[in-house]
């Protein structure tokens, strides 16, 4: 069974997304872009490297959305990175033009797929996209909570001096500065966090993967992350389709989980050959749960922005 993935902009990420499905011999990739020779180029760039991998897959670049027709799942990295001094959330506007037209093609072409959202501002992404395609809320998704938690992972494996398999990390809610680190849930191949590290580097290791997006974009100066974000997508991509069924925290349709309705936010689910197979609702505490209702509730201003704006 060969599956068929479309990449919706052929930019860093949906580049470095591309390529990782190619190593990984995942499934057949059409890169998509607007841009006429972009995607072909980086397409063949990329197809003439497999030789090397011995990988054999078809990758095509291509700006024509027949040739996305019938895809399983489709990652929407289309739209504009942030600069230096921006927030996601000023993105808003001009990203939400371009997924809610990029994400009507791909439906029609693929109307089957399962969507996973990259382009920011991340949560209210997910939300034009799942009005832009009518897909069911288990076939529509966004990348954040495995980038955040990756981030958050690394920076406890280098301040403890151990293996990033070994730290277990859990961050949830929007992706954005009011995302919340669960350091009580984060553990070292069992061992509580909080036995490990003080509460004043805990607190810094939390700042800063809040911050991770952000610090990465200060020194890029034009651009933002596309290495951890593609590695990130493609982890999510890798368990719907080999149905691995792994738990992973991801932005996801909430109808009532955590106290929130309609409204994307980054919680815990299974991810198998359906898209979103359960969603987790874990026992938080009062500190934890008012944490998340701040996130939620900036996601919830940027859903309203965009129903002022027609979305
Ligand atoms: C990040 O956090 C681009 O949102 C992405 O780096």
């Amino acid at each position: 069974m060969r599956y068929k993935i479309t990449v919706i902009g052929a930019g860093n990420v949906g580049a470095s997304c591309a390529c990782l499905i190619a190593e990984k011999e995942l499934a057949d990739v059409v890169l998509l872009d607007v841009l006429d020779g972009l995607p072909q180029g980086k397409a063949l760039d990329m197809a003439q490297a497999l030789p090397h991998a011995g990988r054999d897959l078809r990758l095509q670049g291509s700006t024509a959305w027949e040739d996305t027709e019938n895809s399983d799942l489709i990652i929407v990295t289309a739209g504009i990175a942030r600069k230096p001094g921006m927030s996601r959330d000023d993105l808003l506007k001009i990203n939400a033009e371009i997924v809610r037209n990029t994400v009507q093609k791909a439906a029609l072409a693929s109307p089957g797929a399962i969507l996973i959202v990259v382009s920011n501002p991340l949560d209210a992404m997910c939300h034009v996209a799942f009005k832009a395609s009518s897909f069911p809320p288990s076939r529509v998704l966004g990348m954040a909570g495995v980038l955040d938690t990756a981030r958050m992972r690394l920076f406890i494996a280098q301040a403890l001096n151990v293996s990033v398999e070994s730290v277990h990390a859990l961050v949830l809610g929007g992706h954005g500065d009011t995302m919340v680190p669960l350091p009580r849930l984060t553990n070292i191949a069992g061992i509580p966090l909080p036995e490990l590290l003080d509460s004043r580097q805990i607190e810094a290791i939390s700042h800063r993967t809040a911050q991770g997006g952000a610090e990465i974009v200060s020194l890029l100066k034009s651009g933002s992350a596309y290495y951890g974000p593609a590695a990130s997508v493609v982890e999510m991509a890798e368990s719907i389709l080999k149905d691995k069924k792994k738990v992973l925290p991801c932005a996801a349709w909430l109808s009532g989980q955590y106290g929130y309705s309609s409204l994307f936010l980054g919680v815990p689910v299974k991810l198998g050959r359906d898209g979103i197979e359960q969603i987790y609702e874990l026992a938080l505490t009062a500190d934890e749960q008012a944490a998340l209702d701040k996130s939620a509730l900036a996601v919830g201003k940027l859903v309203d922005d965009l129903t002022k704006l027609g979305y």
